[in-house]
């Protein structure tokens, strides 16, 4: 007799899960994690929204040659987008190089600061403006020494930039490997050789809350706002999670649409002694904002990645210790009960969300019209907010964004805190 075949030999149950697999991978793919309950299935570029396109954006794109002939912004074919939690984690799921350029940088950072008209820190422990410098006119002694000024400062501004997405774009690449998401829509550039097989696209993300709440049908609504932005960092789900980000806003309303930010290093500093050592060396588990089938039990519902990173860790530039939690995307701590973890992780969130004095709210309108303003922030020190107090229908908000991997997160028991390194009161 033949031996039996895995059909024969599979229980009844076994062989409809089997086939519910096989259904689901010819679906669409589950949407965003902003969870719209009438987010759009179309994929590709998009027709429909470029005729909505904010005309500073447009404008930027037309003068660096971007094609937006097929439509804007583009979404990942289907058959791109990766369905299962499987697939998606796989994504970058190895060791690649990262050089850590802020270690290169002069710690003076004399090319960079001494070339600017201005330097202005926007609060005492958090945020710098720059002022009278081009990013895309940086050489790379300023640009390591800018990595440096942002690993210390965790956000720095640049107003009144001519800045091309393309330039936008290598400047990431220089600081790292940039993050290609694979769900997210992006800036049309030609398909570079050297793609991922996976992850495709250009490396330019899409930041822009008119499309967003259209296309994933998000609430427009007052009092639902709140849910679509919030305390996070990016992409902590990634096995070298974001370094670098940098937010180019072409497209920016008068009034509103501000972005704060939050100083892990500082956070870190406002624990006692005795909280800082529980902390240290511990690790948790971060998930993806984007969601997937679970082949091993796909009628179960989405399913975020999850990697398990430290709680604190040592920044490789300045060697000062960060908090590095938030409350979109950190599931628990490891080690501890659900209650445990949930209490003392609702504390930590708590000192990031509270102090303000640990905080820099940014007003991104530039000084001259017809030119975009940059923030470049360190995600690895961070937390920030998206503040959605403007009217997308009457004062649109239009921006892309670059992010470069870092390294395998980890923790130097011997690393200070800044305020140690810095010889500043401990109290
Ligand atoms: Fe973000």
């Amino acid at each position: 007799m033949a031996p039996p075949t895995a059909t024969q030999t599979a229980t009844p149950a076994e062989d409809d899960i089997e086939q519910t697999v096989r259904k689901l991978a010819k679906l669409k793919p589950i949407s965003h994690g902003f969870g719209g309950e009438n987010a759009s299935t179309n994929t590709g570029p998009q027709l429909e929204y470029l005729k909505i396109l904010p005309e500073p954006a447009r404008k930027r794109f037309e003068k660096y040659g971007i094609d937006l002939s097929k439509g804007y912004p583009v979404i990942p074919l289907p058959d791109e987008i990766p369905k299962f939690a499987d697939e998606a984690f796989a994504i970058r799921n190895k060791d690649f190089p990262y050089v850590e350029k802020g270690k290169k940088a002069d710690p003076e950072k004399k090319a960079l600061l001494g070339a600017a008209k201005e330097v202005r820190h926007l609060t005492k422990h958090i945020g710098t403006e720059i002022v009278g410098l081009q990013l895309s006119e940086l050489n790379d002694k300023q640009k390591n020494e800018l990595a440096l000024l942002v690993a210390e400062r965790v956000v720095v501004f640049f107003r009144d930039q001519d800045l091309s997405p393309q330039a936008q774009l290598a400047l990431g690449e220089y600081w790292g490997q940039v993050e290609r998401h694979p769900q997210a829509p992006h800036v049309p550039l030609p398909e570079r050789e050297d793609a991922d097989e996976i992850a495709k696209g250009s490396g330019i993300s899409v930041i822009w809350r008119k499309f967003f709440n259209e296309y994933y049908g998000l609430s427009k609504g007052f009092k639902k706002k709140q849910a679509a932005a919030g305390w996070h960092t990016d992409l902590v789900h990634e096995h070298q999670p974001a370094g670098l980000t940098h937010l180019h806003n072409d497209t920016i309303p008068k009034t509103g649409g501000d972005t704060a930010w939050a100083s892990g290093y500082a956070a870190y500093d406002k624990l006692s002694p005795a909280l800082q050592q529980f902390v240290d060396g511990k690790t948790a588990i971060y998930r993806s904002a984007h969601q997937y089938i679970d082949r091993a039990n796909p009628l179960k519902g989405p399913k975020y990645i999850e990697r398990e990173h430290p709680i604190v860790r040592t920044h490789p530039a300045t060697g000062w210790k960060s908090l590095f939690v938030n409350r979109a995307m950190t599931v628990r701590i490891v080690g501890l009960e659900p209650d445990e973890s949930n209490l003392i992780l609702e504390y930590l969130y708590s000192v990031y969300e509270k102090n303000l004095d640990i905080q820099v709210r940014f007003k991104w309108q530039p000084t001259k019209e017809g030119f975009g303003t940059s923030a470049i922030w360190d995600n690895r020190i961070s937390q920030h907010y998206a503040i959605p107090d403007y009217d997308v229908d009457e004062d649109d908000r239009h921006g892309t964004r670059v992010t470069a991997l870092a390294e395998i997160p980890y923790f130097d028991p011997s690393s200070k805190s800044q305020r140690e390194a810095l010889g500043l009161s401990l109290n």
